[in-house]
């Protein structure tokens, strides 16, 4: 994913039967969440869990709720079903790019 010329690791997670897209960016720390590679929800499959420090977001807005990111959230990504495939809405500041970068 490059966002403002940034390229940033993303994920899509699906609750309560819908998708739902954000960086792959804690709002403590800017680190990866994923404890496991993939692997996002805490044990109960009911937040977004970060491994570092242990924020948890909830799923479909990507708000803190509890943990060392305070106020903050994820960036959510505005991605939708179309078909079966996931998709994403790009806009001017959002584009996706493969692991070198590359459109
Ligand atoms: S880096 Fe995620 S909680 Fe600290």
């Amino acid at each position: 994913m490059s966002r403002r010329g940034e390229t940033v690791p993303a994920f899509v997670v699906r609750f309560d039967g819908r998708v739902h897209g954000y960086l792959n960016r804690c709002a403590h720390r800017s680190l990866e969440l994923d404890w496991i590679e993939g692997e996002y929800f805490d044990a109960f499959g009911e937040h977004l869990l970060c491994a570092t420090h242990g924020a948890r977001y909830a799923p479909a807005s990507g708000i803190c709720v509890d943990g060392p990111c305070g106020a903050a959230g994820l960036v959510k990504l505005p991605v939708f079903e179309d078909g079966g495939d996931v998709c994403l809405e790009a806009g001017d500041d959002i584009h996706l790019v493969n692991s070198d970068g590359i459109p």
